[in-house]
């Protein structure tokens, strides 16, 4: 019998991917279950690596159908829940926020009211369960900018030597009172509050974590930086919103999932980690930084895609800056990121650019007429 039993849910979208694979690889003796309705974003070509290793299932499930979810527990004997699926891009939420508040805070309810029932009906009771949620940072608001040219950052990480910027000099901290503004942060917002209200209300074993934005491999190319890579390659404009002032701190993926290891195994109980990579960027600043690397690349003139660049209307209620100060973490449990962000980027621009197919089939659709073929139609 598997030593643990894990449901991942979102395992099929970007950063959820990225988990399946480490906690499958590095856990053989896990038995990890991908819990995935596979939306728009879920992509279970992410996983195609790990699709048929023995510690894997995947199980197509709606988070918000509370009886599939709950026979889904109790056919694995589940122990632990470490969950992603989410409606995640702000400017979908601001188009739809019926669909966000659906999925992100009833679908967290009926996951939670489904591992409570399980979990109580067992003679152990909550003995070696865990219940893992992973959240943003977009749900503390938005800081102060108070120096648009950047000042020195006060963090130092082995990785952060290089580009060592602040904008301001207040940070997004555990104790930062949320202040959500828009309807994907608010629909967060609400499912940490769900979330912490099931530890204080009934002693579920619960975790929270908030963590700045996430870049690298198999981003939906809706997300800046697999949209303006995949732009730039086919020479299509680049709308940058507004002045292209906003500040936002920027996390390699796969920091990011080592992180949920760690704090999956170590974290303390009722407790919330901020996630960060002590990396902040103008955007603009990150669109010239692809520009670069993708026209060197791709053997263009250096400079040749700037013209790319258009300056569009601003996205409503746009938050300024995002700094996380996730030094509660490092110190507490160790962990800081492990890339620099010039080697991040330059890792992920590769990635981009050697998988045409996987962003083409994304982009033409024909991923969807594979869940068609595998599970019906959706
Ligand atoms: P994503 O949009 O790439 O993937 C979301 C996954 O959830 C998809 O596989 C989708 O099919 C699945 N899903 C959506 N609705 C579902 C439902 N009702 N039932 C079951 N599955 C469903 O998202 P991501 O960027 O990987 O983000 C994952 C989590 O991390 C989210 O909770 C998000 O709020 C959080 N987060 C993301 C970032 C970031 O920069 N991307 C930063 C901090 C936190
Ligand atoms: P995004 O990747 O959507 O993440 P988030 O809004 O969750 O931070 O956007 C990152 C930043 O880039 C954000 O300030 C909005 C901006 N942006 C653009 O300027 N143009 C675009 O086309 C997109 C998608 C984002």
């Amino acid at each position: 019998m598997a030593k643990r039993s894990i449901i991942i849910t979102g395992g099929a979208g970007f950063i959820g991917s990225h988990v399946v694979r480490l906690f499958v690889n590095k856990y053989p003796d896990y038995h990890i279950i991908n819990l995935d309705k596979l939306t728009y974003c879920g992509n279970l070509e992410n996983l195609k690596d790990v699709e048929s290793a023995p510690n894997y299932s995947f199980e197509r499930a709606d988070i918000c159908d509370f009886e599939a979810v709950s026979a889904i527990i109790r056919k694995y004997n589940v122990d632990g829940i470490i969950h992603l699926a989410a409606e995640s891009h702000v400017d979908r939420s601001i188009r739809d926020p019926f669909a966000f508040a659906m999925t992100n805070v009833m679908g967290t309810l009926s996951l939670l009211q489904a591992a409570k029932a399980y979990w109580e009906s067992l003679p152990e009771g909550y003995d070696g369960k865990l219940f893992y949620h992973i959240s943003t940072d977009e749900v503390y608001g938005a800081l102060e900018m108070t120096d648009p040219e950047g000042i020195e950052s006060p963090f130092t990480t082995a990785a952060s030597s290089q580009h060592h910027h602040a904008y301001g000099s207040e940070f997004f901290l555990e104790t930062t009172k949320y202040n959500p503004h828009s309807p994907y942060s608010a629909s967060k917002a609400s499912s940490d509050h769900f979330v912490r209200a099931f530890h204080d209300t009934y002693g579920m074993p619960t975790i929270v974590t908030n963590c700045s934005n996430n870049y690298g491999p198999y981003q939906f190319p809706e997300k800046l930086i697999p949209l303006f890579i995949n732009n730039i390659r086919h020479r299509k404009p680049l709308p940058v919103y507004g002045r292209g002032e906003n500040v936002r701190d920027w996390l390699y993926v796969e920091d990011h999932a080592r992180a949920i290891d760690v704090i999956f195994h170590r974290g303390k109980v009722a407790d919330t980690y901020n996630i960060g990579g002590f990396n902040e960027w103008k955007n603009i600043d990150i669109v010239k930084v692809l520009i670069k690397t993708v026209d060197r690349l791709l053997g263009n003139p250096e400079g040749a895609s700037l013209d790319l660049i258009t300056y569009v209307t601003d996205r409503k209620g746009h938050d300024l800056r995002y700094a996380i100060d996730s030094r509660k973490l490092q110190r507490e449990l160790g962990w800081e990121p492990s890339l620099q962000f010039e080697e991040g980027i330059e890792r992920t621009v590769r990635w981009y650019l050697d998988n045409e197919e996987w962003v083409d089939r994304i982009t033409s659709g024909d991923y969807l007429k594979y869940y068609e073929e595998m599970y019906g139609n959706r």
